[in-house]
């Protein structure tokens, strides 16, 4: 029997999985596990099941010591993971690619859908007690038909909003480090271009690639003043993508009409001058929050320690 270490709660199915085979240590605190305790509990683990509110860095891993053999993150973003410290030490580092891509484009959906057609203002007004009627003028947002999503970081989840946005008569084009395969954007009717003409050209604009030093901050004051005034801007990936202080001011100065964010830079605080604005729609990480994805997540996690820990290659090891 091996030590598995589970750094935060989990669904049960999971647990089971990885409970069969092997003795499981799981934190199932209601907050965060605290860092000294985490760099206690680590001690002697064969595996480590993370979930990305825990930083996983040389500290951890020396913390846990040389025989762990696999970090398995219940996320498909690893920007929690130090991976080359992990490559150091023989770690194998995985994560959960696929089975959150459609739930996490629902989102990114959700919020163009919250941003363009103002839901959240709506919303707060009903809520807030205040009079109000139907009106020719009222709370006018903005169609998406015939509109053009620009896409930043055309993965799995970018395709799969690509085939959303398409649905709802909107044209796609979208930026990325290669092409797309050519048969998947022909069904979608998505062209490549460089992110200086999406920018220009989008009335959307949703992000969706991978956060690293190469992505930090890609959307800031310069890219925001080339968007189109009635453009929107939707970020579902990482918050440290976007310059929040520069969306602020750019949504305060009306350089763009409006926002939709499911992530922060630093979660979970928000930006406090997002928070006077009306004219941006912010939900607290629920990209993956189904009953069923966060269960096919953790399962897949599971079934990465369990593959490692067995001397077998892990479903899906990050490169
Ligand atoms: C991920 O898997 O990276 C998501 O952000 C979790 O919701």
């Amino acid at each position: 029997m091996s030590k598995v270490v589970v750094t935060g709660r989990i669904p049960e199915a999971a647990l089971e999985l990885l409970r069969a085979e092997h003795d499981v240590d799981a934190w199932d605190g209601s907050e965060s596990i605290g860092r000294d305790e985490l760099l206690a509990r680590v001690a002697g683990a064969d595996a480590v099941v993370s979930l990305l509110t825990e930083r996983i860095d040389g500290e951890l891993l020396d913390a846990a010591g040389p025989q762990l053999k696999v970090v398995a993150n219940v996320a498909v973003g690893y920007d929690n993971i130090d991976v080359p410290a992990c490559r150091e030490r023989g770690v194998i580092a995985t994560n959960t690619p696929g089975v959150l891509t459609e739930a996490t484009a629902d989102i990114a959906f959700g919020l163009i859908l919250m941003a363009t057609r103002r839901l959240g203002e709506g919303e707060r007004l009903i809520r807030s007690g205040a009079a109000w009627k139907w009106g020719m003028f009222f709370l006018l947002g903005s169609g998406l038909q015939g509109k053009t999503l620009g896409i930043v970081g055309m993965g799995g989840i970018g395709q799969a909003t690509a085939s959303r946005a398409k649905a709802f008569g909107m044209e796609v084009v979208y930026q990325s480090r290669s092409e797309i395969d050519p048969a998947i954007a022909a069904e979608l009717g998505a062209r490549r271009v460089d992110l200086d003409e999406l920018l220009e050209i989008s009335d959307v604009v949703s992000v969706h690639c991978p956060y690293g030093p190469a992505t930090h901050h890609l959307i800031g004051d310069e890219q925001l003043a080339a968007m189109k005034e009635t453009a929107y801007l939707v970020n579902t990936a990482r918050g440290p993508i976007v310059d929040e202080a520069a969306l602020a001011a750019a949504l305060r100065a009306g350089l763009i009409a409006g926002a939709g964010l499911d992530v922060f830079e630093k979660e979970p605080t928000v930006h406090p001058d997002l928070l006077e604005l009306e004219n941006v729609a912010l939900v607290p990480h629920l990209g993956s929050a189904t009953v069923e994805t966060r269960t096919a997540m953790a399962t897949l996690a599971a079934d990465n320690a369990l593959a490692v820990l067995a001397g077998e290659q892990p479903p899906t090891q990050i490169s």
